[in-house]
């Protein structure tokens, strides 16, 4: 149990809502496992989040994350951010500046590292989004950002796959990355089976799958999962979503989000308190939440 006392450091979580929240949980067990003196509380925040950012601030809350909805909002409240998280338009974690908070997207660097455990490379690769919400953006700017070979964002409503297309061609275009800048595509889910490469890396990135929904899947054709070589949904819970289990029948390799989430966290960890989470507490972590 974490020994509160009068130096003890505060950090913590705004959303809204937040009773589901696991980060507390995580960052508190960290802390716990290190030695370090400091403790992680959830918040329930509204929309005014000037008020909330400044309260924070005031009080010298050393680190934040933020969830759903205000991922986006928070970034006027900021003294500067992280140059992809400018790009993606969202952040997740806050620091604590002596000039005010500075933004990361830690989602994106949490999914990084659990590729890189996967040893799942994008680059030079055909990679497929499924969804056009805040997740799906966040991955399209990851995998233009390794250097993938083509994206294409797959999506029910196709307007906000099309917006996301137009900003991450932008980007490469921007970056030197001229045949990915061409490369970037949008299709509706019906077209989904035609519109995809063979051998392609696919993500998950709506919501259709989550617990208790685990027979529901955003895409049953069967043309499209023998195109899949790795599938990563970014669902945790079910541990085997009904997309993992088509992309592993066809004969890829599936992966959860619960990576993800750990990594989410212990990157946020690591830049608060300028150190390196050992892996036999990430394992643990990952361990007490599988
Ligand atoms: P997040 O921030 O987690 O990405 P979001 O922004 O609400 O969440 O995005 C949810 C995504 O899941 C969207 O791409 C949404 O499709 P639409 O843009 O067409 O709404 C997708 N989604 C949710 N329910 C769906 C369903 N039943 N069938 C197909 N797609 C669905």
């Amino acid at each position: 149990m974490i020994n509160i006392n009068g130096h003890t450091s505060v950090y913590g979580i705004i959303g809204n809502p937040i009773s589901h929240t696991m980060s507390p949980a995580i960052h508190n067990m960290i802390s716990e496992a290190m030695g370090i003196d400091s403790v992680y509380v959830p918040f329930v925040a509204n929309d005014d989040l000037k008020s909330i950012v400044k309260g924070l601030y005031s009080l010298g809350v050393q680190g934040i994350n933020v969830t759903v909805p205000y991922k986006t909002g928070i970034i006027y409240e900021l003294y500067g951010l992280e140059p992809l998280a400018m790009e993606i338009g969202a952040v997740n974690t806050l620091k604590y500046t002596e000039h005010g908070y500075y933004g990361y997207n830690t989602d994106i660097l949490g999914l990084e590292r659990e590729l890189k455990d996967e040893k799942v490379s994008l680059y030079g690769r055909d990679t497929v989004i499924l969804g056009a919400g805040g997740a799906a953006r966040a991955v399209a700017f990851l995998c233009a950002a390794q250097g993938a070979a083509s994206i294409t964002i797959v999506n029910r409503t196709l307007n906000k796959a099309l917006d996301i297309r137009a900003d991450v061609a932008a980007y490469a275009g921007r970056n030197g990355m001229y045949a990915l800048s061409e490369n970037v595509n949008a299709v509706t889910l019906k077209e989904i089976g035609s519109a995809v490469p063979y051998g392609c890396i696919a993500f998950q990135c709506t919501n259709v799958g989550l617990a208790p929904d685990d027979s529901s899947c955003v895409v049953h054709d069967g043309s499209f999962y023998k195109r899949v070589a790795a599938g990563i949904d970014l669902i945790y819970r079910p541990a085997e979503t009904m997309f993992m289990k088509y992309v592993k029948s066809a004969g890829g390799e599936a992966y959860n989000g619960l990576k993800m989430l750990v990594y989410q966290a212990v990157s946020a960890y690591e830049i608060w308190h300028s150190v390196a989470v050992p892996d036999v507490v990430i394992y643990d972590v990952e361990r007490s939440l599988r």
